[in-house]
C-alpha cells in the first residue's frame, strides 16, 4: 500500500513537471507586461531574443533591480519574480525561440 502511494506520488509529480512549459510560465507571469512579438508595457520577446543571451535573460528575471543599468534602462518597473531554476530555463528558452520572428 505504501509503495503504491509512493508510485502514485512519483507519477503525478512527474506529470505536473512535464506539463510545465515556457509558454505556461509566460502566460502566468509575463503576459500582463510582455507579448511575444508586439510591444506591450515591456519589450517583446523577439526584440529581447535579438540582443540578449540566455544568461543575460535569466539574470534580468532574477533581479531587474541589479541589472537594469547594464541593460541600458534608466529605471526599472518590472516586477521582482521568484522563479526556480527550471522555470528560469524554460522561460529563457521560450523567449529565445522568438529570435528572428516577426
Ligand atoms: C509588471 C510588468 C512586468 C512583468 C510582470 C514582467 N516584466 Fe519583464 N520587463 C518589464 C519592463 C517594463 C521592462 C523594461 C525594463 C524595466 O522596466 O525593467 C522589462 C524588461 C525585461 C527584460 C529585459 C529586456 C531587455 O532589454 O533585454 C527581460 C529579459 C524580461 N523583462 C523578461 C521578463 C519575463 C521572462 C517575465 C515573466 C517571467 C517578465 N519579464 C515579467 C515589465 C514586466
Amino acid at each position: 500500500m505504501k509503495i503504491f502511494s509512493i508510485l502514485l506520488l512519483l507519477l503525478t509529480t512527474s506529470l505536473f513537471a512535464d506539463a510545465l512549459t515556457g509558454k505556461k510560465i509566460f502566460q502566468t507571469y509575463c503576459w500582463g507586461c510582455h507579448h511575444q512579438t508586439a510591444m506591450a508595457f515591456g519589450p517583446p520577446f523577439n526584440q529581447i531574443a535579438a540582443k540578449r543571451t540566455k544568461v543575460e535573460i535569466k539574470a534580468y528575471i532574477v533581479s531587474p533591480k541589479s541589472m537594469y543599468k547594464a541593460f541600458g534602462y534608466k529605471r526599472t518597473v518590472m516586477t521582482q519574480l521568484h522563479l526556480n531554476t527550471k522555470e528560469l530555463n524554460l522561460i529563457s528558452d521560450y523567449i529565445l525561440s522568438y529570435r528572428g520572428k516577426k
